[in-house]
């Protein structure tokens, strides 16, 4: 059912935008403005794509605009449909496998998350190590897609190697203290509360987010070299002994969102020589 979902949204992408992208960026909470500072050759809302999910939920925009970041060919999504919002998971990794089957090869992934590893600060940049996905199902749930990946992929190298370093090195030279650590993806939409935030710290977990996760899955699985940068927007909850709000999530992300599009500009640029 969702492989001829997937085939009937391919078919109308093709023909409608002759656009190969070589790298896929998805934006998280605050950070969609990132999308103006590319030279755009065509824009679609998800919503005109058939078959595609829709983000229900403010500053989440659902389209893809195509077009040229740093001389990359690049497709960017502001907002991402989550599965709090009620979609089955294998619906929010619809759109990166779409722009799988378009020709991306590298993805990158961005969000907002709770630092729970105290070091950590609201406002760090967090490059993603490994993760832990357990706590929502697997994105690979179902009949497997043949065409798309293997029925068990590995997980060891989900964070490319190579990738990684080339964001470290862009960092440095930009003076952006890059952070590493490891995502946990909860359900949400709820934040955590603090005895499951000292859980996730104990199973090995740095930063928590409500996304992300299921996709670098499905990504690893349709054979994308992926990426992905959490932006710390807040201490976990009894990490700070303040309250959780979105609020505060979305000013802390507006905040850092002008050194991160510079990161996120010169990082797809450096990206381009492993294309
Ligand atoms: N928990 C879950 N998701 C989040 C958080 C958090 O503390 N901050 C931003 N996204």
């Amino acid at each position: 059912m969702f492989e001829q979902r997937l085939k009937t949204a391919l078919d109308f992408l093709q023909k409608k935008i002759p656009f190969r992208p070589e790298i896929a960026i998805t934006l998280g909470s605050g950070l969609g403005r990132f999308v103006e500072t590319m030279e755009k050759t065509a824009e679609i809302r998800f919503g005109d794509v058939p078959c595609m999910p829709v983000p229900t939920i403010p500053g989440h925009s659902g389209r893809f605009v195509f077009g040229r970041i740093a001389g990359v060919d690049t497709v960017v999504m502001p907002g991402r449909v989550h599965f709090y919002e009620g979609y089955d998971v294998q619906d929010t990794v619809m759109p990166l496998r779409l722009l799988r089957l378009l020709g991306a090869k590298i993805l990158l992934l961005t969000n907002a998350a709770g630092a729970i590893n105290p070091d950590f600060r609201p406002g760090d940049f967090m490059l993603v190590e490994d993760h832990i996905s357990f706590l929502v199902p697997s994105p690979l749930r179902g009949k497997n897609a043949d065409f798309l990946g293997p029925r068990y992929p590995d997980m060891t190298n989900v964070y490319d190697k190579d990738l990684r370093r080339i964001a470290d090195s862009v960092a440095e030279r930009i003076g952006i203290a890059l952070r590493h650590g490891v995502l946990v993806q909860t359900a949400g939409p709820n934040f955590e509360t603090p005895a499951e935030i000292r859980f996730l710290k104990t199973i090995g977990a740095d930063a928590v987010y409500m996304s992300t996760v299921a996709e670098a899955m499905a990504a690893c699985h349709c054979g994308y070299r992926t990426i992905a940068i959490s932006c710390i927007s807040n201490m976990a909850a009894g990490v700070s002994a303040s309250p959780q709000s979105v609020e505060e999530v979305m000013a802390a992300t507006k905040e850092k969102a002008p050194v991160f599009n510079r990161l996120l500009h010169d990082l797809t640029g450096a990206l381009a020589v492993e294309l």
